[in-house]
């Protein structure tokens, strides 16, 4: 057995003690080189299951499983609920982009939500809008550690990478907000959409996809999950354009800056 390959045993045996943490995204640009670096530390048990595949093993000196959700409230809800039980995750974070719904959200600025919810989601008038009918709830609160661990994870990166990430993308400095993330079955690509979003959830930051799904099922079985959330569009006219090239140029390298920094984080905390 060759040096590397004890090295990579050593990792996947010291992982297998510690309840890993559950790391996903809905597009494979929106992981960056997370797999790849976890192949390079410690070999990556790939597990087929619903037809997406989890990979198990160590990144950044942290036990996780790395998977991808694909694009929806259905999709996210099923993988975070395998991860839940098939793996045993000990807490879940959700990485990716959305289309800015604040108004002070710019393209290349990253949210982590405090807070998520389901925009489209409307039972009424046998139940207040928003509201997930039995279940009584509308807002699904991020875990406090796990949101204020990834936040500083972001806040490090535009400290140390923001100025050169700006200039090298052609976008601003990025600035991080946390608060409300709102998700539904829409690509949101229209003024008239994101203004009614506007008016609907004047606290909104962000719309994505997937995020409060997440958060409804980590709410059900009590496990921690927070989401981070670079901003790829505006959710306006111009939202497709901006957000193929924001997905296809940039997003990887914020997945990569923040996802090192706060695995790093954890695995030294
Ligand atoms: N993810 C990124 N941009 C989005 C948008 N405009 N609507 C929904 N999800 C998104």
């Amino acid at each position: 057995m060759s040096a590397a390959s004890q090295g990579h045993d050593a990792a996947l045996a010291a992982s297998s003690s510690k309840r890993p943490l559950g790391i996903l995204a809905a597009l494979p640009q929106e992981l960056g080189d997370l797999i790849e670096a976890m192949r390079a530390e410690s070999g990556v048990r790939t597990v087929t299951h619903g037809r997406r595949d989890y990979h198990v093993g160590t990144v950044h000196g942290a036990p996780c499983v790395v998977t991808l959700a694909r694009v929806g409230k259905v999709a996210a809800a099923a993988t975070v609920s395998a991860l839940i039980h098939a793996f045993d995750v000990e807490s879940v974070v959700f990485t990716g982009v959305a289309g800015g719904v604040g108004a002070e959200v710019r393209v290349g600025d990253i949210v982590v939500a405090n807070a998520l919810l389901q925009h489209d989601l409307d039972a009424s008038p046998l139940f207040p809008r928003f509201e997930v009918p039995l279940l009584g709830m509308s807002r699904f609160t991020a875990d406090a550690t796990l949101a204020a661990q990834l936040a500083a994870a972001c806040e490090r990166f535009v400290a140390e990478e923001g100025a050169a990430s700006a200039a090298r993308f052609g976008t601003m400095r990025p600035r991080v907000h946390r608060g409300l993330i709102i998700s539904g079955d829409q690509f949101v690509a229209s003024a008239a959409g994101v203004k009614a979003l506007r008016e609907a959830l004047p606290d909104a930051l962000a719309v994505e996809m997937e995020g409060a799904a997440i958060a409804q099922v980590c709410h059900e079985y009590g496990v921690p999950c927070a989401v981070v959330r670079t901003i790829s569009d505006t959710a306006d006219d111009h939202a497709p354009a901006s957000f193929v090239s924001f997905l296809t140029e940039i997003a990887g390298a914020y997945s990569n800056a923040i996802l090192t920094r706060f695995l790093v984080a954890r695995s030294a905390g």
